[in-house]
């Protein structure tokens, strides 16, 4: 049995330890009263310095810096270029669209063709528009896609992963196949296309912002569906977000997720005969919509959000947060 102060060293040390074991080394020295101090020594700071490779100092505020003007400044992404994988349609494509009105060039990466004409939307936003055939379910397919977009826009700032697959269907009848292909799809192939996003700003050297599209299924049960595997699937999106949050900090890749309620796509409206449920039971009495969710990816990709890291924002209407009236 652990009193509750030996319980509390105990945790702190090991935390510590680890640290020790990886990197730095890092001094342990317990007070007599039994409380742990933990002192860094300047070899370890400078470790870090250098990993980071960007400021680690707090910039100077007075309360004059800060006009109306800065904001919309702060959420331009001007000579960006952001990947979007599942941008074909639906959230990825209004996503995409987004980030092309903040400036950025953009790269569809995804199965199916995009909706719209990239020669339109090219001429309405002012930015490159690029797509790749990519399935998230392929590895080396992947590297490919990755390498063609490094040749031919030649970096990548932001990265969006939007490309993901539903099921509906009581837990009990859930077979191998389809749930391993929800987690290929909706687990896997965020990860993987994270990581290679990552892997080039770590090249560049500038740091970048990644946001993992995970969902209201990842925080609790949801009116009239059975979605137990996705909800799994979208559970580990949203703890990614704030694990790789952590582990990717030194080199100032900012990673953050959204979890959308119901949303007005071609997902949601498959589901025929639940519509009246996506209408009725969010708190804020409608369906969503993508255009819903466009100001907080903004946010959160934008320099705006640049001490926002390992962040979840759930934009349901108010459904994760319950019902009372029924
Ligand atoms: N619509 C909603 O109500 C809702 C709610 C919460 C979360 N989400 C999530 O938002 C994201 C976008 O969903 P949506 O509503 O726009 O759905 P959608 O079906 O309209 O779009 C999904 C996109 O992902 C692409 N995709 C699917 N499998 C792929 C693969 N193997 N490789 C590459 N691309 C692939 C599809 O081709 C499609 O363009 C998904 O991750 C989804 O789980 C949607």
């Amino acid at each position: 049995m652990f009193s509750q102060r030996s319980l509390a060293t105990t945790l702190t040390s090991q935390v510590i330890l680890r640290h020790g074991l990886q990197g730095p080394s890092l001094s342990i020295r317990r007070a007599s009263t039994g409380a742990v101090n933990c002192r860094i020594p300047p070899t370890a700071s400078s470790y870090h310095s250098q990993q980071r490779g960007f400021r680690t100092t707090c910039p100077s505020w007075s309360p004059s810096a800060f006009t109306p003007g800065s904001v919309a400044e702060k959420l331009s992404l001007n000579g960006k270029v952001t990947v979007v994988t599942g941008g074909a349609r639906g959230i990825g494509l209004t996503l995409a669209e987004t980030v092309a009105g903040l400036g950025s060039d953009v790269v569809i990466l995804d199965v199916l063709q995009p909706e719209r004409e990239l020669a339109d939307l090219e001429k309405r936003y002012g930015t490159r528009f690029r797509y790749y055939r990519m399935d998230v379910t392929s590895k080396p397919g992947m590297d490919a896609a990755f390498d063609n977009v490094i040749k031919d826009v030649g970096r990548i700032d932001n990265c969006i992963t939007s490309a993901g697959l539903a099921l509906d269907k009581p837990f009990l009848e859930h077979t191998w196949e389809e749930s391993s292909r929800i987690l290929d799809i909706n687990v896997l192939g965020s990860f993987f296309s994270a990581q290679l996003a990552a892997k080039q700003m770590i090249k560049q050297g500038n740091g970048g912002s990644i946001v993992m599209i995970a969902s209201i299924a990842a925080h609790c049960a949801i009116p009239a569906q059975r979605v137990s595997i996705y909800g799994a699937s979208k559970a580990a999106i949203k703890l990614l977000g704030r694990t790789l949050a952590v582990e990717m900090a030194p080199f100032n890749i900012r990673v953050n997720t959204l979890s959308p309620g119901f949303i007005a796509t071609s997902m949601s409206q498959q589901f025929t005969e639940i519509q009246h449920v996506f209408q009725t039971t969010p708190p804020l009495g409608r369906i969503g919509t993508p255009e819903d969710l466009a100001l907080a990816v903004a946010y959160m990709l934008s320099d705006g959000a640049s001490y926002t890291t390992g962040a979840d924002i759930a934009v349901t209407g108010g459904l994760h947060n319950g019902r009372i009236d029924i």
